[in-house]
């Protein structure tokens, strides 16, 4: 299987700046590439051949839910998936393991791919939690040939922290034993760190964040993907 990685640009990059990365940027052959921006950069990040997917999306066709987009709306623009369950949404906006179930059904069923994230904070990791967590947070997702899970330790995200390939491998195995799904590692992946962690048998790709926003370090990070889908 390819190595897949996957660009999320969370609160990043206007139209204007998503022309210019998808200008620079040629994903290397041998990887899966996907790039997530803000719906507002959907449309010009497709507009360079990239696969693009959002980083929501809500389970109603329609309806009064502001500030929300449907997979209908997101298959029009010709988008191919969407991240949900990301620990950003369920941190400052109220996100669940049930809505983030929801989200991730209805997007299936409508044709998307979907990029469903879980992982412990660091007081949960603390207190010796993050197996629980893990199994609550897998138990609701149901298996899918277009689902990907990514595992996240909330800690790792934009701290600078990462987890150790062991961390990875041992929580990606156990994903694996609950739910038949390629289980990407997110938290701080750099091209510095890529290598060791893709290696891992159990990690099948990356969800990058702050290292995805940078042309360089993103084409460095799929050109490691690259390498490694090839040998
Ligand atoms: P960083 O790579 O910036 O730590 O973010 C990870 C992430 O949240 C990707 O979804």
């Amino acid at each position: 299987m390819s190595v897949l990685i996957a660009g999320n640009w969370k609160m990043y990059k206007g139209p204007a700046e998503a022309i210019e990365f998808c200008r620079a940027f040629a994903a290397p052959a041998g990887a899966d590439v996907v790039v997530c921006p803000p719906y507002a950069s959907l449309r010009e990040a497709m507009s360079s051949g990239l696969t693009v997917y959002a980083q929501n999306v809500h389970w109603a066709e329609e309806g009064a839910f502001t500030g929300e987009v449907s997979a209908g709306m997101l298959l029009e623009l010709g988008v191919a998936g969407s991240i949900v369950g990301h620990s950003e949404r369920r941190q400052h906006f109220g996100e669940t393991d049930e809505t983030t179930a929801r989200r991730a059904e209805r997007a299936l069923e409508a044709g998307l791919g979907v990029i469903a994230c879980v992982g412990e904070t660091e007081a949960e990791r603390e207190r010796d939690e993050t197996e629980d967590v893990l199994r609550r947070q897998v138990s609701v997702l149901s298996p899918h040939d277009r689902l990907v899970v990514a595992y996240e330790p909330v800690w790792a995200i934009g701290t600078g922290k990462t987890a150790t390939p062991q961390m990875a491998q041992e929580a990606h195995a156990l994903i694996k034993s609950l739910l038949a799904a390629p289980v990407l590692y997110g938290g701080s992946v750099k091209p510095e760190n890529a290598e060791e962690l893709l290696s891992q048998p159990d990690v099948d790709g990356a969800l990058v964040g702050g290292a995805s926003l940078d042309v360089d370090s993103f084409t460095a990070i799929c050109e490691t993907a690259a390498r490694l889908s090839r040998s």
